[in-house]
Formats: structure tokens, C-alpha cells, sequence
């Protein structure tokens, strides 16, 4: 076979948000057809980096008080953690935020200039007077224009899901400051696509599957519009050459990311970029979802074309991941970060389970949580480590570890296995991950029947020499099974490695038969999924602050615009120390604690505080507070809150309850 020389992407993360389970569906996957690429001998390098740059990133900076450097340093350090412990094996995690990213824009942008490809326009946009900046889209809110929800979106409502233009909203606001935005006009860059027209359409349906093409295709019965792709300053990103104060939208740097992505991979690796990227017979594969075909199958093919840069061989969509059946919400506990689940469950079992959803499709794929703590059960552990630990176990106890040669119907068996290597190779490649899960379960099954058929339980008293033929063939099998396997459960097929102590496992392994060798002590491949992590982990995931990456905390919170005060109106404030004296948790109350503070009265007052996502109330017992003793008390549903305890909220919902320094006395005024 013929090694490829293949280049993979997955879509970069937006480093102002933690990784999720939904993101995962599109790194592991990538991941599955990587590993499979190099199991085969190709020369394969999978490239990702954090996308850094934009709106989102400077607000949520400018909010936790550091920089956007700062910010991204961070993000790039958890995602990297997070695809780690998930066992994506990336080539290179870059960050768009550097200087061969800044060089590619720059090239690409040069020939745009040469090519006459860009147009100057002046374009009305919301403008916050009070925060000095144009406002995306996702940063205005306001009543939607057609159900009436409030504190919808400049572009979409979340309630019943119309689109609209910003100018529609009834009562828009900046989201950051709170203040209604006025129109200003500013000059804008538009990268044209109409002279790309006969190329993109000759390109997509070669570039992309048919659905997604088909969709695409739409868009050529006009003239293909402009894309905008400058950003007035204050912005986070790359300054346009020859624009002082106006810079690259991030979705023009972010696909190039892919390149530098790779060129920082060959400066590292002493390869030339050119001998991979633009080289005819280097293969470029991007993984994306749905929602963002248009930037990868359009404006990116267009950017590359114009650039001289070679486009990609295929864009491989897929769909959207639902959690038992729905969207994926936080208030469910559905929208469950990679570190949620690292925090609860091994990585080996979400991967086996998206491969077992995964078909190569855009069609959405459904976690549903019975399911999957069912499948892992049933088929990994019961029906493919099942294999493995009947057979090696027993081989060890009885026959002094020791495989022998396997028996005809073994033999049979395991040659059958065997041949199904090609067909599943051809899954792999196109992507079926499903369809390789059901081989692998079919196979586990008839290997299961034929241990129970040939009983090596009773033939190992008549008939050690059989029984040894006959768990050499099923661990013969169940090898086979663990190269299948290998690409999407890496960490697994090691252990199988180790366990008959072989070389790491290429796809050529297969047809090589395991005889009359020593099996290493077998130790535990996989277990049983305990449904109370599942439930714990949706309890913590439900508990959590919103997970930052959710689409809503790409905007930064509405902070209410309060009116200045005076000083008389500052002092009507009763300020005291208060001493915790009890603290418990409120039945039917998910965000409450009740609290019994001593401010130096008689009696302790109740205080109902929303704080206890934050704080374990035995904690709290004895610690000094600050509350609020002049509050008109308050009848809730749970009793009656006479006061409120001050506590500081961060941008990302954090809590902090305010506490004096030592010695304050309960009761002290807090002036
Ligand atoms: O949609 C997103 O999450 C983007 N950050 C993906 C960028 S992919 C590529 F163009 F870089
Ligand atoms: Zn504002």
C-alpha cells in the first residue's frame, strides 16, 4: 500500500469558553480517523489550535480584569488539558494568536490587494457611545421583534428562534454597558466571491457531501455577496495592513489558523510547508459541524484559491449532539464540560459510545444517558472485555498463563475475523465509525458463543491441552478485536499491548496469530458504568456555574445600569458584621441557603442567601459576614428572609461572600 501524505483539522475552539461534551463529538471522531491513518502507515498530521481572537475574547477580558493574552494563555492551557486526558492525539495545538498566523492573513490579504478581490464600503452598524465600540450582533439584546421575549439577541431570538436584523429589536441595548447603541457609519472591507463564482461551484460538489453542497448551491441564483472581513479597533486580533485601526474579522484568521497551525508543526519538525500544504498529492481534510459549512466551504475555499494556496480535498460535515433526545441544557444538567465528565467518568467510554453513534453524516447524534451507561455494559465490557478476561484469566489460573496453538473451529473463527479487516479498514475510511462498532460487537458475539459452546470451563479438568486451544483461539480473537478497536479506544488496545506484551498494534498486525507465547497478568480493561456517576455528574453539571462556552456567554453579561446615588441615599444603608451561627440547605430551593446570623440582637435573623453553589454550609458556620439588617424582610415560599448577606459575583458566576477582617464584632457597622 502506498503511504498518503494526509493533513486534519478539526475546527478550532473559541478560547472564551471550555470544552463541552457537544465539542467533543467533532475532536473525537477526527481523532478515530486519524489514529486509523496512522495505524495504516500514512504520513498523517492532525492540526488544531485555540481561535483567540475577536469581541468575545476582549470583553471577557476587559470583565475578569486581565488581558486577552492572559485570557487565551489560560484557555489554551485547560483545552489542552482537556483533549489530553480525552486522548486527542493532536500534532500541533496551536493558537491563532501568532506571528505565522499573522504572516499568512497578511499574504492572503496582499493578493486579495493584487487580485483586486477587495471592496471598500461604508457600512451603518450599533454603536455603544458609552463603551466606544461598534457592537456585534451578539452583543446587542433586546425584545424580539416577533414573540415579544425579552433580553433576546441582536440577530436571533433563543425563545422561539426567529432571525431578524438588530435593527428590528424594539428596545436594543449594549449588552455590556446596558445603554441603547446609536447607528454610525465606518468603512468596512469586503473580500468579493462573485469573481470565485464558476470556481466555487465547479469546487463544492467535488469538496463536500451532497447534502451540504446541494444546500450551498442555493446561494449561487444571485450574485454572491461580499464577505465583510474587517472589524473597527477596539478589537482583539490583526491589524489590517495599510488600515491603521481596522482589523481581520476572526473568521478570516481563524481557517488560516489551520496553516500556521501546521507551518509552527514543520518549522518544529524541519519539514517545508509547502512540501505539505500546497504539494498535489497531499490530501487536506477538515472536520467541521454544521453551523459553520458556509466559512469552510465558501469564504475559505475562496481565501485559498485567491492566495494560490491548494483548498481542501474534502470538508466533512457532521451534526449537532443532543443529550437524551434535546438540546443540551445547562438547567438539565446536560451541558456537561470535559472536565465535568473527566471528573466523573473514564474517557474510554464516551469514545466508544459517539463511535458507536457516529455514521459519517450530518445528522445530529443523541446521548441519551440510559443508553449509554447500557452499551458500555452490554457491549464493551460484557460482550468485548468479557473476551479477554474469561479467556486470560482462566488461562492464567489453570494453564500457567501459557497460549498454546488455537483449535479448528477456532482457527476458523479467528481466520473469519480476520478477513473482515479490509471491510472494516473501508468503515474507518469513510468515516462509519457505527458500522465498525457493529462488526467489532458482531464478531465479540460469535467468539462468545463459541466459548460457551466449547465449555473450557469443564475442559480444563478433562482436558487441559483443549482448553488451552481453545483460549488461544478466543484471545486470538479478541486481539484482533483490540487492533479493530485501537484507533478509537487507544488507551485500551495499549493495555492489550502490554497484556501479550507486543509492539504497539499497526492495522498490519492483523493475520498474525498469538501461539505458544507467554500472556502477561492480565489486568482490568474496562468496568462496568456505575449509573450513579452518570447521575452525579449531570447533579454537578447542573450545580455549575454557566458552562462559559455556551453560546449566551459569548455575550457578556448585562450588567443593570444602576443611577448614581448620593451619599444620604448611601448612608439609609444598615451595614453589619453578622456571625454565622447556622447554615443548611433549603428543600426545593437548588440555589438557597438558609442562614441564622447573629448581628448582636436577641435572636439570630434568618437570611435566605443564593449562595450555595459556592459554599458547603457547614463552612459557613462561625464565619463573619457582611449583611444588609435594614432590608424590608422578605416572605419567600421557604419562610421569611430578614436581610441579605453581600457577596461579589464574577463575570463567570462565581461567588464570594464578603467577609471582614478579623476582629470585626457581629453587629459592628460596616460604613
Ligand atoms: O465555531 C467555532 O467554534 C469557531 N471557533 C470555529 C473556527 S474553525 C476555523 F475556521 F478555524
Ligand atoms: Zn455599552
Amino acid at each position: 500500500m502506498n503511504s498518503r501524505r494526509i493533513i486534519v483539522t478539526s475546527a478550532l475552539p473559541y478560547a472564551n469558553g471550555a470544552i463541552h461534551i457537544g465539542h467533543l463529538v467533532e475532536y473525537l471522531q477526527t481523532d478515530f480517523w486519524v489514529r486509523f491513518q496512522k495505524m495504516r502507515g500514512h504520513d498523517c498530521v492532525y492540526v488544531c489550535a485555540d481561535d483567540t481572537h475577536g469581541t468575545p475574547v476582549m470583553i471577557r477580558a476587559r470583565q475578569e480584569g486581565i488581558t486577552p493574552e492572559a485570557l487565551i494563555a489560560r484557555s489554551h492551557e485547560e483545552h489542552a488539558r482537556d483533549f489530553l486526558d480525552f486522548e486527542v492525539a493532536f500534532d500541533n495545538y496551536y493558537t491563532t494568536h501568532s506571528p505565522e498566523n499573522r504572516a499568512f492573513c497578511e499574504a492572503i490579504h496582499a493578493r486579495m490587494v493584487e487580485t483586486g478581490s477587495l471592496a471598500s464600503r461604508l457600512l451603518p452598524q450599533l454603536y455603544c457611545e458609552h463603551d466606544a465600540m461598534f457592537l456585534p450582533d451578539r452583543f446587542v439584546k433586546g425584545t424580539c421583534p416577533k414573540c415579544q421575549a425579552a433580553d433576546q439577541y441582536g440577530d436571533s431570538c433563543d425563545r422561539c428562534g426567529a432571525t431578524y436584523s438588530t435593527s428590528d429589536l424594539a428596545d436594543a441595548r449594549c449588552s455590556i454597558c446596558g445603554r441603547p447603541p446609536v447607528i454610525r457609519e465606518s468603512e468596512h472591507l469586503f473580500f468579493e466571491l462573485e469573481p470565485y463564482r464558476d470556481y466555487l461551484r465547479d469546487w463544492l460538489p467535488r469538496h463536500t457531501a451532497r447534502d451540504v453542497s446541494n444546500k450551498l448551491m442555493e446561494w449561487f441564483g444571485e450574485p454572491l455577496r461580499g464577505w465583510d472581513i474587517s472589524r473597527d479597533a477596539p478589537y482583539f486580533g490583526f491589524e489590517i495592513p495599510g488600515h491603521p485601526g481596522k482589523f481581520f474579522y476572526v473568521w478570516v484568521d481563524a481557517p488560516i489558523g489551520y496553516m500556521a497551525s501546521l507551518k509552527n508543526w514543520c518549522t518544529r519538525q524541519g519539514e517545508s510547508f509547502d512540501a505539505w500544504w500546497n504539494a498535489a498529492d497531499t490530501e487536506i481534510y477538515h472536520f467541521i459541524g454544521k453551523d459553520i459549512v458556509r466559512f469552510h466551504c465558501l469564504f475559505w475555499p475562496a481565501m485559498l484559491q485567491c492566495g494560490g494556496y491548494k483548498g481542501p480535498n474534502q470538508v466533512f460535515v457532521h451534526g449537532f449532539l443532543t443529550v437524551n433526545g434535546e438540546k443540551m441544557s445547562k438547567s438539565k444538567g446536560t451541558f456537561i464540560s470535559a472536565r465535568t465528565y473527566l471528573d466523573h467518568l473514564p474517557p474510554l467510554y464516551l469514545r466508544f459510545y459517539y463511535a458507536c453513534k457516529l455514521n459519517g453524516t450530518t445528522d445530529d447524534i443523541d446521548l441519551n444517558l440510559d443508553d449509554f451507561a447500557g452499551r458500555v455494559n452490554s457491549d464493551l465490557v460484557g460482550k468485548i472485555t468479557n473476551l479477554a478476561s474469561r479467556g486470560a484469566q482462566m488461562l492464567h489460573k489453570n494453564l500457567g498463563g501459557r497460549t498454546g496453538t488455537m483449535d479448528a473451529d477456532g482457527r476458523a473463527l479467528y481466520a473469519a475475523t480476520c478477513a473482515r479487516a479490509d471491510e472494516i479498514a473501508a468503515l474507518y475510511e469513510a468515516r462509519d465509525f457505527s458500522q465498525v462498532m457493529v462488526a467489532v460487537r458482531e464478531l465479540a458475539e460469535s467468539a462468545n458463543r463459541y466459548f460457551d459452546a466449547q465449555t473450557p470451563w469443564t475442559l480444563v479438568k478433562q482436558d487441559p491441552e483443549a482448553a488451552r486451544r481453545v483460549l488461544t483461539s478466543l484471545l486470538n480473537i479478541f486481539r484482533v478485536l483490540a487492533i479493530y478497536l485501537k484507533p478509537i479506544l487507544p488507551s485500551y488496545a495499549t493495555q492489550v499491548e502490554q497484556l501479550f506484551g507486543e509492539e504497539p498494534y499497526r492495522w498490519a498486525a492483523i493475520g498474525h496469530p498469538y501461539e505458544n507465547q507467554t500472556l502477561n497478568p492480565y489486568t482490568y480493561l474496562a468496568t462496568r458504568v456505575d449509573p450513579k456517576q452518570v447521575a452525579a455528574m449531570v447533579e454537578r453539571s447542573r450545580q455549575a456555574a454557566p458552562a462559559p462556552s455556551a453560546p449566551a456567554a459569548d455575550t457578556a453579561p448585562a450588567e443593570p445600569v444602576k443611577p448614581e446615588i448620593d451619599i444620604e441615599t448611601f448612608g439609609k444603608l444598615d451595614l453589619r458584621v453578622a456571625r454565622v451561627v447556622a447554615a443548611e440547605q433549603v428543600e426545593g430551593a437548588d440555589k438557597l441557603l438558609r442562614l441564622q446570623l447573629d448581628i448582636g440582637e436577641a435572636r439570630p435573623r434568618q437570611v435566605f442567601a443564593g449562595i450555595r453553589k459556592a459554599y458547603d454550609p457547614a463552612t459557613l458556620v462561625g464565619r463573619r459576614l457582611v449583611m444588609v439588617a435594614n432590608l424590608a424582610p422578605r416572605k419567600m415560599r421557604f419562610g421569611v428572609s430578614e436581610g441579605m448577606v453581600l457577596a461579589a459575583g464574577n463575570p463567570d458566576g462565581n461567588l464570594f461572600v464578603v467577609t471582614p477582617d478579623e476582629g470585626a464584632v457581629p453587629g459592628a457597622t460596616v460604613k
